[in-house]
């Protein structure tokens, strides 16, 4: 068996699932996709490993915050993003750095 696997992704971004849950929504065109369903169609990315760059729906992160979805960028995991429902993918893209 091998010990590596090889993926396209220039980084990983952790979305909190269960802040999306609660949110019911929020995100994309008519405010009605979770956020990492959200920033992956808006940014075009291929699934899994082909993809760009990986974002990741993970189990509750412990900040819950009211309103918004906690995320981690891997790539500067020292301070965690708290997304407020109905944000500018853009902007969101561009602070996770993955534009
Ligand atoms: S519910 Fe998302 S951090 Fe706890």
């Amino acid at each position: 068996m091998k010990s590596r696997v090889r993926s396209n992704w220039s980084s990983a971004v952790l979305v909190c699932a269960k802040c999306s849950k609660k949110l019911d929504g929020g995100f994309g065109p008519k405010g009605r996709q979770s956020l990492g369903k959200a920033l992956r169609k808006h940014l075009h990315l291929k699934k899994g490993r082909k993809a760009m760059a990986g974002i990741v729906d993970v189990k509750c992160l412990g900040v819950c915050p009211r309103g918004a979805v906690t995320v981690v960028n891997g790539a500067a995991s020292r301070e965690w993003l708290l997304v407020p429902a109905g944000a500018d993918l853009d902007a969101v893209a561009a602070e996770l750095e993955l534009d």
